[in-house]
């Protein structure tokens, strides 16, 4: 557990940053909705969908455990990357989007000047020391015009966030419990991931960093 932790998460709550065109951080955004989205994930989302980590078409297991809600999943199996109607591993549908899940994430499209975002799916993270995400592009949904709505929940990680090609440079963005990031349009397809996480404790996600990617995929 980190002192520093404590200090970073909160203090700036409200702090608007704006990276390259349209990519947007609301420090502490999601506070106010934390009790609610760890209720839905404990209560109903994970008992219904639960976490699992996925095999990537080359076949390595991800160090990320995912799982999801809304409509439609964003999935990876040896047969490649794919938004599933149906969740693979319970062959019934995703867990029903929580009203307020789609609140915080059109609340935040809002303040990014993203109006009627409408996400039909949406991500859930859970990063455990260690897990990383590599450098990728989010360009698996059909409308590239909606954006994305990222919360992050628990211990802190380090965003890197890339250019147009893979091999451009990338600069690192550090995000905090209760904060989201919300891009789009001219910087929708920029490369990003997440360094491997450092051990720590957060009193809300205890040993780990959830989360939540908003978007729509059709
Ligand atoms: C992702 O890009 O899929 C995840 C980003 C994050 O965990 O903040
Ligand atoms: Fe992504």
């Amino acid at each position: 557990m980190t002192l520093d932790m404590f200090e970073q998460e909160g203090v700036n709550a409200g702090q608007y940053e704006l990276y390259g065109q349209d990519i947007h951080i609301i420090r502490g955004l999601a506070l106010p909705y934390v009790d609610g989205i760890m209720h839905a994930l404990t209560k109903q989302i994970k008992p219904q969908s639960p976490l699992r980590q996925m095999t990537t078409p080359s076949g390595y297991s991800m160090s990320v455990a995912m799982t999801n809600c809304g409509q439609r999943g964003w999935v990876t199996s040896r047969s490649g990357y794919y938004y599933a109607d149906v969740d693979p591993l319970t062959h019934q549908h995703w867990p029903d989007m929580p009203a307020i899940f789609i609140s915080l994430a059109q609340a935040a499209a809002n303040k990014a000047s993203f109006v009627n975002f409408k996400p039909d799916s949406c991500l859930i993270n859970e990063y455990q020391a260690g897990s990383k995400m590599s450098l990728h592009q989010d360009k698996d949904e059909v409308d590239l015009s909606a954006p994305i709505v990222s919360v992050s929940l628990g211990i802190s990680a380090t965003f890197l966030l890339g250019g147009f090609k893979r091999q451009d440079k990338t600069m690192r963005i550090a995000l905090h419990h209760g904060d989201v990031m919300v891009w789009g349009r001219s910087d929708r397809l920029r490369f990003h991931g997440i360094l491997p996480i450092k051990a720590a404790f957060h009193a809300v996600t205890e040993d780990c960093r959830m989360n939540l990617t908003f978007r729509k995929a059709l």
